[in-house]
């Protein structure tokens, strides 16, 4: 396929809803999400995609019913469990971004095992965004640097912005190339906010449960139809230049348009 994206996002959302189109409680429609989960990152794989990052829990999600959040983190911790053989038969190394220390322990526990075990995979990276949030991560790296700053081991007139890129949870990875938030919802949620300044994003109404293979399809397909530009001009464009040539002409059109 032609242009891949490196690097994709994925804003899985729409389990709750999912669930109540057919009466069940949201529980089902989280539990529904991983086996969407296990699809696409086996499509991945396959497809060549080299680091797939899900948002799986925010910051802000800790805001939800003490018994939704219980249901989530047990279920993180039987994912990290139970799918860590599979990911690793897969070839597929699992990291993750967000501050992990605000988990039950327990769940820490199982996912640094799959960490371990997966560490030297040459596959998929599938990084798991977990009480993660784009705000809460660039607080993050602002601590840092200025502790860094303390010690002298940070000037400032070494703050760019890939001095700081250094310092977030996606150190020394490609940006997302393209981010996909299901459910029918046009918003970032804090996602990523700084990584994808240049992300495409592809939006859908399909619910996060129902997404498959088809649906990643087509989102690539759309990814490989868009122009990036980063704010400068297109292949098409470019050959244009010489219009600007006559300094002369444009000086005084620029003149007169006062
Ligand atoms: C996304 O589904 C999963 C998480 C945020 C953990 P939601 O639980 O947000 O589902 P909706 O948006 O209520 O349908
Ligand atoms: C974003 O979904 C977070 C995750 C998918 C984990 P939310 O359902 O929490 O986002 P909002 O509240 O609709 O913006
Ligand atoms: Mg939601």
């Amino acid at each position: 396929m032609a242009q891949l994206p490196k690097h994709i996002g994925i804003i899985m959302d729409g389990n709750g809803r999912w669930a109540a189109q057919r009466a069940l409680p949201r529980a089902e429609g989280h539990r529904q999400g991983v086996g969407a989960l296990k699809r696409i990152v086996r499509e991945c794989g396959r497809l060549g995609i080299k680091i797939l990052t899900v948002y799986a829990f925010s910051s802000e999600n800790w805001k939800r019913p003490r018994k939704e959040i219980e249901f989530l983190m047990g279920l993180l911790r039987f994912f990290a469990a139970k799918e860590r053989n599979e990911l690793h038969r897969e070839n597929v190394r699992l990291t993750s971004i967000g501050d992990l220390s605000a988990l039950p322990p327990i769940a820490i526990a199982e996912l640094q095992k799959s960490f371990e075990l997966t560490a030297s995979n040459t596959g998929l990276t599938l990084q798991l965004a977990l009480n993660y949030s784009g705000r809460n991560e660039i607080c993050r790296a602002v601590q840092r640097m200025l502790s860094d700053f303390e010690t002298g081991s940070l000037r400032r007139e070494d703050v760019s912005e890939e001095k700081i890129s250094s310092y977030l949870d996606t150190a020394n990875q490609p940006e997302p190339d393209l981010i996909i938030r299901t459910s029918g919802e046009y918003r970032v949620s804090n996602f990523m906010i700084w990584q994808a300044a240049y992300a495409e994003y592809f939006f859908t109404n399909r619910l996060w449960p129902d997404f498959n293979e088809r649906d990643l399809r087509e989102a690539l397909e759309a990814y490989a139809h868009r122009e990036r530009r980063y704010g400068g001009l297109s292949s098409d464009d470019s050959l244009e230049v010489n219009s600007f040539s006559d300094s002369e002409t444009n000086s005084s059109r620029l003149e007169s348009a006062k």
